[in-house]
């Protein structure tokens, strides 16, 4: 008692901040925005308190007869934030009170509450596009769209920005790639109105693929490809998943990992080393050091060749790609050899996919795009709409069991623009005729 009423004469008095004192301005001092707490006493660190001087630096934090701290020194520059009622400064969120620097997230954004006036606070955000829009899903699912857009929560949360980096990962292609002139088969034979690899050659056909949270599209369109097509051009003997890991851990040289991987590049990769099965190396969704020995094959390396043919040594190689171009030449190809690898141009709203036939709708975010690698099984007629059916590698929770349809014949989203085709090196006996 004593104690307080010295503290209160002395305020009044204009000689030191009485500490705490209800009576004394509410400031904030310390806590002003640009203001400091500093460790010695400088200018920078005091403020004007009824006629004399209040500070927030250690040296106020001493004896009685010295106490010329501001009154928030404690609560700001030694974090002891009083109740809050005692402030008076809060931010909102669904009914609940906030108190700087508390966080929240907004969907993929942080909110901070920061001070804003004496006795005012307001939240503070990042301003980033994220993965799911309510412009898109609202807009596609209000009609006129032949598919439809859905609100998936696996992709609350995350930036549109990394979005485009670790769902998708195929790096732009070179200027000599970009040449490279089309096969073209030109055949004049039966197209059936839909085609599906999966009836085609039932058990051949490898199963969709998370590539989580890592650019790696380029590596599991290619191991898929691969699998597909050792099946196929074995007539089975060669029937097993290839790795994607093998190809995002031993292809470093001119790639980016799981921030993205040249599809050139990599194929060639298949070319000359070959990769191995899923079950000697499985999938990690991450760039991790590569435990297989160069150039050795695949004893060497721990891995069991496949059932039917034990006397197969070497890794799982391809020949050169060939590139598709033509509706027709794609369909022949697929319809020959099996699933193909395409290159699209992914907008937001595509991540959105729930089902029908895809067009790019133009709601959303326009400005962010990224290359995707994807791989088509097939095609088909949907309510008079011509489509190609195709294998995504976001989990089979994603689109219609992780595949999508998407407009053919008009190069939607670059589709039709960069498609390749492989032979894959089969042992010899089994070679498909
Ligand atoms: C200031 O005072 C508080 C409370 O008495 C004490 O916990 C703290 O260690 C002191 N800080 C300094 C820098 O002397
Ligand atoms: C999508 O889901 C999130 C989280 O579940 C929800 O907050 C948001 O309102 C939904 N958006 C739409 C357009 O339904
Ligand atoms: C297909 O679309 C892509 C990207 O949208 C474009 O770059 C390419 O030139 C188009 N190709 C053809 C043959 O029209």
């Amino acid at each position: 008692m004593a104690n307080k009423l010295y503290l209160l004469l002395m305020a009044a008095l204009g000689l030191v901040s009485a500490y705490r004192y209800p009576d004394l301005p509410p400031g904030p001092y310390c806590g002003t925005i640009g203001a400091q707490c500093c460790s010695n006493r400088q200018d920078s660190c005091s403020h004007a308190i009824l006629g004399t001087l209040c500070y927030c630096d250690q040296f106020c934090n001493r004896t009685l007869s010295h106490d010329d701290c501001c009154p928030d020194y404690e609560e700001v520059c030694l974090g002891l934030l009083p109740p809050p009622e005692n402030i008076g400064e809060s931010c909102k969120e669904n009914g609940k009170s906030y108190f700087p620097p508390e966080k929240i997230m907004r969907d993929c954004n942080t909110c901070k509450c920061e001070p804003k006036a004496p006795g005012k606070a307001d939240w503070v955000c990042e301003e980033d596009p994220c993965m799911m829009s309510t412009e898109v899903i609202d807009n596609v699912n209000r009609g006129g769209y032949r598919w439809r857009a859905a609100n998936y929560t696996q992709f609350y949360g995350r930036k549109l920005k990394q979005a485009m980096v670790y769902k998708l990962g195929t790096l732009p292609l070179s200027a000599e790639t970009r040449r490279m002139g089309p096969i073209r088969h030109n055949k004049d034979v039966f197209y059936p109105m839909n085609f599906d690899a999966r009836d085609a050659w039932p058990g051949y056909i490898s199963p969709i693929v998370d590539q989580e949270w890592c650019g790696s599209d380029w590596a599991v369109a290619i191991a898929g490809v691969m699998s597909d097509r050792f099946a196929i051009q074995s007539n089975g003997a060669e029937n097993l998943r290839m790795s994607p890991q093998s190809l995002l851990s031993c292809n470093r040289r001119s790639q980016r990992g799981c921030d993205g991987g040249n599809v050139d590049v990599a194929w060639n990769f298949a070319k000359s080393q070959g990769l191995v099965d899923e079950d000697c190396y499985p999938y990690e969704g991450k760039a991790s050091p590569c435990r297989l020995r160069s150039k050795a094959g695949l004893i060497e390396n721990g891995c069991v060749p496949p059932a039917s043919v034990p006397q197969r040594t070497s890794r799982y190689k391809v020949g050169p790609p060939g590139r598709l171009q033509k509706e027709y030449d794609i369909m022949y190809d697929i319809m020959q050899s099996g699933p193909v690898h395409a290159i699209m141009t992914v907008y937001q709203d595509f991540f959105h996919y729930r089902d029908g036939v895809y067009r790019r709708s133009g709601f959303g975010n326009n400005q962010l795009q990224g290359l995707h690698s994807v791989r088509i099984i097939g095609w088909g007629e949907e309510r008079g709409e011509k489509y190609w059916l195709v294998a995504n590698s976001w989990g089979a929770w994603w689109g219609e069991n992780g595949y999508f349809k998407i407009a053919r014949g008009e190069n939607e989203s670059g589709i039709e623009s960069f498609v390749v085709t492989i032979l894959c090196d089969v042992t010899e006996s089994y070679r498909k005729k």
